[in-house]
Formats: structure tokens, sequence, C-alpha cells
């Protein structure tokens, strides 16, 4: 019963922590496609065709229930994939549902129409391509009202994080955020809108303040894909084997993933 994670590189390890965490029973199949990292300055067209090839490698490790660790690819790959590729027999899911839903204080697969919810003033911090695509705000909109997004495209922090320049991201963190305070000075709430900005989430938050709540997804990943298995558990394929596979170097992915997660993780090639 596998299920796939999949990402452009190291950021989807903090979604893949979360859910080893919650689900030690099932094993999960990761795919970082570091060769191709960052996403976040691809066209879509590229991001569409990365994706595609990354999801159908983990079909073939039995993993019929893919999640897009991925913002990136989430937001400008995942409507196209469902609409025009993917199989009925199969499941692509991403990550930015969950995280409106936990936001708008719903309930998982909560579809019901938009409706006023409490926090009014959001930042959202993302790569280029997803602020670009303004996924986060059409997926808002469908579940609330009155909310006022401010988004900030945070150029550069993908690369220092895959290439392990923690003092680069720290800085470029920083800048990013007095850019977006700039434009809305009192954000109640900001969403790290990118797998790879937990693992600079100190940061985010020493940057923002301590009035602001801080939201990252491997957690709330996690939860949502716990509550789906359970509801529909004939999406978990027929793979049997845990593995991390990259399309990157192995051994000098397995090392920055190791640094990253603080314990030896080991990926093979794809
Ligand atoms: N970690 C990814 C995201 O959530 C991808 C970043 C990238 O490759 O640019 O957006």
């Amino acid at each position: 019963m596998a299920v796939g994670i999949f990402d452009s590189g190291l950021g989807g390890l903090t979604v893949y922590q979360a859910v080893v965490e919650r689900l030690p029973e099932v094993p999960f199949v990761y795919y970082g496609d570091n060769a191709h990292a960052p996403y976040g300055v691809r066209d879509s067209d590229d991001i569409f065709r990365l994706t595609c090839a990354g999801v159908e490698r983990l079909w073939d490790e039995g993993c019929d229930l893919v999640i897009l660790a991925c913002n990136t690819a989430s937001a400008a790959a995942l409507k196209r994939m469902q609409e025009t590729w993917v199989p009925a027999d199969k499941r692509v899911l991403g990550v930015f549902v969950p995280l409106i839903e936990a936001l708008t204080e719903r309930q998982w697969g909560d579809n019901s129409p938009p409706r006023e919810v409490a926090v009014k003033h959001v930042a959202l911090f993302a790569t280029p391509a997803t602020v670009a695509s303004r996924a986060f705000q059409r997926e808002l909109a469908f579940r609330a009202i009155g909310v006022d997004v401010e988004a900030q495209p945070c150029g550069g922090v993908v690369d220092a994080i895959e290439q392990g320049d923690e003092i680069l991201a720290e800085a470029l963190v920083r800048s990013h955020v007095e850019a977006l305070k700039r434009r809305m000075p009192k954000p109640e709430a900001a969403i790290l809108g990118c797998t790879h900005y937990p693992l600079m989430q100190k940061t985010f938050q020493e940057a923002l303040g301590p009035s602001v709540r801080v939201f990252s997804q491997a957690g709330l990943v996690a939860e949502s894909l716990a509550d789906y298995l359970g509801r529909r558990p004939e999406f978990a394929g027929a793979g049997a084997e845990a593995k991390l596979l990259t399309t990157g170097d192995p051994r000098a992915v397995s090392d920055r993933a190791t640094q990253f997660l603080k314990r030896r993780i080991s990926f093979e090639a794809a």
C-alpha cells in the first residue's frame, strides 16, 4: 500500500518526515527531481512535463496515490494534470487545499460554499511561479470571503537551500519579509507556500514577529492524508517498499537531506 511523495528537490522532505511520523505503517516512496530544481523559475509547460514524468515514475513503484509535496507543481501543473492526464484509477493531490482548509478553519474535505473567516490579512510567501499562478487565491476564494492576500515571490531561497547555503537563505528570507511588510505592515497570518520554507521557519517567524501565526504545510498535509486514506483506502497502491529516489546525484542529495532532517537519509537513482 505505498503512497508517492513528489517534489522538485529537497523541500518535500518536510512533508515526507511528517507523513512518515503520522502514518508509520504506510511505505512512502519519495521522488526528488533535484536535477531540474528549482521549478519556481520555470514556465508552466515545463513544470507540467517534469511533474508528469516524476508522477509516472511513482506509479511504476506501485503508488496509485501521489502527493505533490511541491506548491509550485501544485499551482502550475496539478489542475491540468487532473483535467487531462490522470487516469480514473489513480489520484494526484496537491498541498494547497489542506493549508487553506486549516487557514479557514474547515474540516478536511469540507466543500461547502465560501464564508467569512476570522483571519483578514494574510501574507503568502512562495516561489515566483506559484505567486504568478494565483492558484492560492483561487483555491481560497472557493472557501472564504473578505480575505486580503499579499503575495511575496521569494526568488533565490530554494536555490540557496538546495545548495546547502543556509546563510544566504536566511538573508534572502529576511529581505523578502521586509519587502512584504512594506506592502502589508500587519499580517495576522503568514503562509509558507513552498515546502522548502519550513527549513527556514525560525527565520520567517523571527522576521515577521511573534504576533504573526505562521502556517506551514507538513503537519497539515499529513493529517489530511490520514483522513483521505481513511475515506479512500483503495488508493493506497500495491507497492510495498519504502524508498527515496532522486534524478540528481544520490550521494550529494543524501548528504544534504541528512543535514536537513538531522538523521541518515539515503537516496537512490530514480
Ligand atoms: N518546494 C517546492 C514548492 O513547494 C518547489 C520549489 C522549487 O523547485 O522552486 O514550491
